[in-house]
């Protein structure tokens, strides 16, 4: 720890200003370069059983983005041969948005195999948490997406993906051009319960 602790209040207001701004509402400035290597740090944080590290981040810079835009091309065509030139633009269309974009990718398998692909995905969750809310902190708005896209053997080989990895989705981050209204949230007691002996899980109350 190099600094004093955010208060709980301090925490709780940037745990509520995190929410998804989809890409097509991100615009320039994005994070700067040690902007980025702080949201990439604060992934380092995350848990991580047995310090596998299951998960690595793939930035896809600007001169980048004309290829993943005709992988996502190719995505569609793997699907769906019949797919017009129109839907091919916009698939390709969906690699310009916002200005910094990353690909996560979680290895699912390997030694040890008792920390299976739901461990390594759950550490590669928190550590998407983590880059998010650091990217609320500086300022910008975030999402994460995915797609079908994602399990393309076009984007599997843009990307180099092993065998026994896995794309789990998009981070975007950048400046929030536009903002749809705040969505609710769950409430604790629709997603806790308590164990009780010999009553099995009773209802928790707010
Ligand atoms: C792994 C993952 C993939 C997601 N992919 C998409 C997506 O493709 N499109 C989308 O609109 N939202 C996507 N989301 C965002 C969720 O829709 C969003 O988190 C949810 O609606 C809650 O909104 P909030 O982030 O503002 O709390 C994804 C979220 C996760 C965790």
């Amino acid at each position: 720890m190099t600094g004093p602790l955010p208060s709980p209040v301090a925490l709780a207001a940037l745990l509520q200003a995190r929410e998804t701004v989809l890409p097509k509402r991100l615009g320039a400035p994005g994070p700067d370069a040690a902007q980025l290597q702080a949201l990439l740090a604060a992934a380092g944080h995350a848990p991580d059983h047995g310090r596998l590290l299951p998960w690595r981040f793939v930035l896809v810079p600007q001169k980048a983005r004309a290829a993943l835009g005709e992988a996502f091309a190719r995505a569609l065509l793997e699907r769906d041969a019949q797919a017009t030139p129109e839907q091919q633009a916009q698939a390709r269309e969906k690699a310009a948005r916002a200005p910094v974009l990353l690909l996560a990718v979680v290895r699912e398998g390997g030694d040890p195999a008792e920390i299976d692909a739901r461990e390594r995905t759950a550490s590669a969750g928190c550590a998407l948490q983590n880059l998010l809310l650091a990217a609320t902190a500086q300022g910008f708005g975030s999402a994460l997406t995915s797609g079908k896209a994602l399990q393309s053997h076009a984007l599997r080989t843009l990307f180099g993906l092993a065998a026994d990895e896995r794309a789990l989705c998009f981070v975007s981050v950048g400046t929030v051009l536009s903002r749809k209204p705040a969505r609710g949230r769950p409430r604790p007691a629709q997603y806790t319960g308590i164990l009780v002996p010999g009553q099995g899980v009773q209802p928790w109350t707010d």
